[in-house]
């Protein structure tokens, strides 16, 4: 009986590996992007960023979630701030469009072993539920309207 439990225990693994594999190997839109000096600088999609829609997506459980672990002073009128991570008033002075952009679309290679979602990567740390495989948390553009929101606060 313990054997043909160690034996499904191993297929489960080997299940695991290999999905892990082929969402590694998925499409990563990560991958193609150009980090330069600690931060990505040319635009995802060379539309200029929206404040409005970047609060938005801030704001959205589903998007951006960021209060879960930031303040956001200018967001006062919303209910939950977390302080996991530090507060983002005044952020853009302490970090360029560039390094922002980076940290927004893959915080660890920013933050070693943070906590914080990568926001537009689709493969690599964690396994994934699979109606989520393949997709980014953010799309490109929301990600350059985060940035234009940090830079107004
Ligand atoms: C699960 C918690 C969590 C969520 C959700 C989260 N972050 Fe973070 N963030 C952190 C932590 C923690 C740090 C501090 C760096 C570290 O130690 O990982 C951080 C750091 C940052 C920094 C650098 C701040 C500084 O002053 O050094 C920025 C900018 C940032 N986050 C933006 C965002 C934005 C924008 C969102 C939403 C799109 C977001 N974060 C969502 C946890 C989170």
């Amino acid at each position: 009986m313990r054997e043909v439990f160690r034996l499904a225990k191993s297929l489960v693994v080997a299940g695991l590996c290999a999905g892990a594999a082929f969402s590694a190997h998925a499409d990563d839109k990560m991958a193609s992007l150009k980090i330069v000096d600690g931060g990505i600088p040319a635009s995802l999609t060379g539309v200029a960023g929206d404040v409005d829609k970047g609060r938005k997506a801030v704001v959205n459980r589903k998007q951006g979630n960021c209060l879960a672990c930031h303040a956001v002073s200018s967001l006062d009128n919303q209910p939950f701030h977390g302080e996991v991570g530090p507060s983002l008033d005044g952020v853009s002075e302490r970090y360029s469009d560039a390094q922002l952009r980076l940290i927004l679309v893959d915080s660890k290679k920013v933050f070693e072993g943070s906590i914080m979602p990568s926001f537009y990567r689709t493969g690599g740390y964690q396994r994934v539920a699979k109606k989520f495989d393949g997709k980014t948390i953010l799309s490109a553009q929301q990600v350059e309207d985060v940035i234009a929101f940090l830079k107004a606060q």
